[in-house]
């Protein structure tokens, strides 16, 4: 079979579709394109002096590291100067990156979580990035943190990178979901999945089992029958993987099922979840809805949440869809 490139797909894709114009396409090039820059800087490791921390801290207190201010720094200069985009958004920025002045604006916004799961870049375990495309409110010519502030259903692409053994680009733009392998040798990224699709069913969870004392009564008793096995409610035996990177996480999700859930805890109840709304949960919901799964908050759906801080956190409860829904209903029963 002939290889397609993102190029030709992207191209493909636009004569087939409406939704897709030659600004977007660009973005999602461009963006691609980045993500090649930061697959390598990770892929250097220790040689390119890229491990460890970057002295600093972002908006929400976490410490940074070296590759989560490189990362960021390689998406801004990436993107800022293509004409496509109105603003930028990041994880790792307090308020959203205008256009500089000097190059035109197009009617797109970017949000990217540049590295996620950076605990694991010192330990040579999977990290990515995660990145969700909105448009610019009409007339808004200098956008501010608001105009980001639109439902995950507002989503025009969303997509992730995962810098594994190898590095994988997934996207979708509301018409499925499409998987691409970066050719190291050829530096470009090769279409090697189409339309993927989530198990409805699954026997595998995912999720930070260390919190579990902190967690809400449904939660508690969701996983608890999981937990029980055959002998228990289920009559089936689960098993459990937890990577700490999302990215990874979604990643194994996304080819042979599960469900990933990072509920609220009582741990700290200013914060109510761990992962941020825009950057992380949007976009993996729109990826996981458009395979066929299914993510909610466990109460509400996750993309219809109407955002009010750029930087919020939410539960996330995502994957396959038959499990999503019953988790989803045990917090809705409330016991
Ligand atoms: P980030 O590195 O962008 O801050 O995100 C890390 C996130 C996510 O990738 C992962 O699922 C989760 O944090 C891991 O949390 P725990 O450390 O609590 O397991
Ligand atoms: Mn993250
Ligand atoms: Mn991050």
């Amino acid at each position: 079979m002939k290889s397609i490139s993102l190029t030709r797909f992207l191209i493909e894709e636009q004569r087939e579709h409406q939704h897709l114009d030659a600004d977007l396409r660009l973005l999602i090039e461009v963006v691609a394109r980045a993500c090649k820059a930061i697959s390598i800087a990770v892929g250097k490791g220790a040689l390119g002096g890229v491990l460890g921390s970057a002295q600093s801290e972002n908006i929400q207190g976490e410490v940074q590291k070296k590759l989560d201010v490189l990362s960021n720094d390689i998406l801004l200069e990436a993107n800022e100067w293509g004409g496509h985009l109105a603003a930028i958004a990041s994880e790792e920025m307090d308020l959203p990156h205008a256009i500089p002045h000097r190059y035109p604006k197009g009617e797109y916004l970017l949000l990217f979580d540049p590295l996620d799961g950076s605990s694991n870049i010192d330990v040579n375990v999977s990290v990515g990035t995660i990145f969700s495309v909105l448009r610019c409110p009409d007339g808004v010519t200098e956008p501010t943190a608001e105009d980001f502030l639109q439902p995950g259903t507002r989503q025009l692409a969303a997509g992730y990178a995962v810098y594994g053994p190898s590095t994988i680009l997934v996207l979708t733009t509301g018409a499925g979901v499409y998987s691409f392998t970066l050719d190291r040798e050829v530096g470009s990224f090769v279409l090697t999945g189409r339309n993927l699709r989530i198990p409805e069913e699954t026997q595998e969870f995912a999720i930070n089992m260390s919190n579990q004392r902190h967690w809400e009564a449904p939660m508690q008793r969701y996983i608890g029958e999981l937990l029980a096995g055959k002998t228990g409610p289920r009559g089936k035996d689960f098993n459990m993987r937890w990577v700490a990177s999302m990215v990874a996480d979604v990643h194994r999700i996304l080819t042979r099922g599960g469900i990933f859930i990072y509920p609220r805890d009582l741990k700290d109840p200013s914060k109510p979840g761990r992962l941020r709304l825009m950057y992380e949960a949007n976009p993996m919901a729109f990826i996981v809805e458009q395979a066929g799964g299914a993510a909610t908050t466990g109460r509400e759906r996750l993309m219809e949440v109407m955002p009010t801080d750029l930087h919020q956190r939410v539960p996330v409860f995502l994957g396959s869809k038959k499990e999503v829904e019953r988790a989803t209903a045990f917090h809705l029963a409330g016991g």
